[in-house]
């Protein structure tokens, strides 16, 4: 067995289900959402472009029931481009209405195709509402996912100004506040709700790597040496680039996080690794971007013919 397997065997993540990843407040968000999901008339399901299986809410068919759902692969510009698209695609035939999207640049203005979306979806809501007397008002629209996934960062883009607090850690609760995006559509953010029991300890491993778990939570070093073992096999040039490093890189993980703390120049008192510094770099880079463009899960169905 891989020394990798060994740190995995060993990860805390492994046994997803004993560690309080699943907070308290969370059950409560998942009320919260219920609640709100009564109010909406179309669902926003945002997803992370580098893991659009693992970062869809399995429980979320149950809450949203037979709403009109559309939903966003966000963080495209940090996914691999060739994989994101192959996801669009193979969530379209899956019968989804999905873009892909940039919400912290919109580089590609993927965001004008959304607003495009929820125009159309809300006009035909609003001709039908209106033909049924309910009520003259906005579409609402309901922004959910999991946490960190950008969601805030989306209303901010789609209003066109920063009426969405942003931040960087998960599990943070807001205020329920409905922003009007343009004639007739109104959203509203919900804060990013997870689930209490993850099918296995790969989607635990991406979620956390991604930022949607908190770091507090797991073990940092075991994430990180699954990341190491993903890129050595998929994305190998970015590690070398990043890191300075030649080729072959190093086998253990171990090896390959001393390499980096030297060479970021992570050295403690009488010269020994700081290993956790490192650890939270690699994390940092990988989550911004820095690392390269990755996708982290593939999926099963072939390519369509273009
Ligand atoms: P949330 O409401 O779903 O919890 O997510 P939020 O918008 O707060 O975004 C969480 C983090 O993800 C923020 O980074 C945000 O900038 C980043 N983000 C959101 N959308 C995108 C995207 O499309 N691409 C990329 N690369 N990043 C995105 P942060 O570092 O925590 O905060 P900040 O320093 O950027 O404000």
């Amino acid at each position: 067995m891989s020394e990798l397997n060994e740190t995995n065997k060993n990860a805390s993540l492994e046994n997803s289900e004993t560690i309080s990843w699943f907070p308290g407040h969370m059950a409560k968000t998942r009320r919260m959402l219920t609640e709100k999901v009564k109010l909406a008339d179309l669902i926003v399901e945002v997803l992370d472009a580098r893991i659009p299986e693992s970062s869809a809410n399995p429980d979320l068919d149950g809450i949203v029931g037979q709403k009109a759902r559309i939903v966003l692969l966000n963080k495209a510009d940090i996914a691999d481009p060739v994989w994101t698209k192959h996801w669009v695609d193979v969530l379209a035939r899956r019968g989804k209405k999905c873009a892909a999207v940039d919400a912290r640049t919109d580089k590609d203005k993927g965001i004008k195709s959304v607003v495009g979306f929820l125009r159309d979806a809300a006009a035909a809501k609003l001709v039908s509402l209106k033909s049924k007397g309910i009520r003259s008002g906005a579409v609402r629209v309901l922004v959910v996912g999991i946490p960190n996934v950008g969601k805030s960062s989306l209303i901010n883009r789609l209003a066109a100004k920063h009426a969405a607090a942003t931040g960087n850690k998960p599990g943070v609760t807001r205020g329920p506040q409905w922003i009007k995006v343009a004639d007739g559509l109104e959203l509203l953010d919900t804060p990013g709700l997870l689930w209490p029991r993850l099918g296995d300890w790969t989607t635990a491993y991406k979620l956390a790597v991604t930022g949607a778990i908190k770091d507090e939570v797991f073990d940092v070093r075991a994430v990180v040496f699954w990341l190491f073992d993903f890129l050595k096999m998929k994305y190998p040039f970015y590690l070398a680039k990043r890191y300075g490093l030649s080729f072959p890189l190093p086998a253990s993980a171990t090896d390959l996080l001393s390499c980096i703390a030297t060479g970021r120049g992570f050295i403690g008192r009488g010269g020994v690794i700081d290993e956790e510094r490192a650890l939270r770099a690699v994390l940092k880079d990988f989550r911004n971007g820095d690392l390269g463009s990755v996708t982290l899960e593939y999926p099963d169905e072939p390519a369509m013919e273009h």
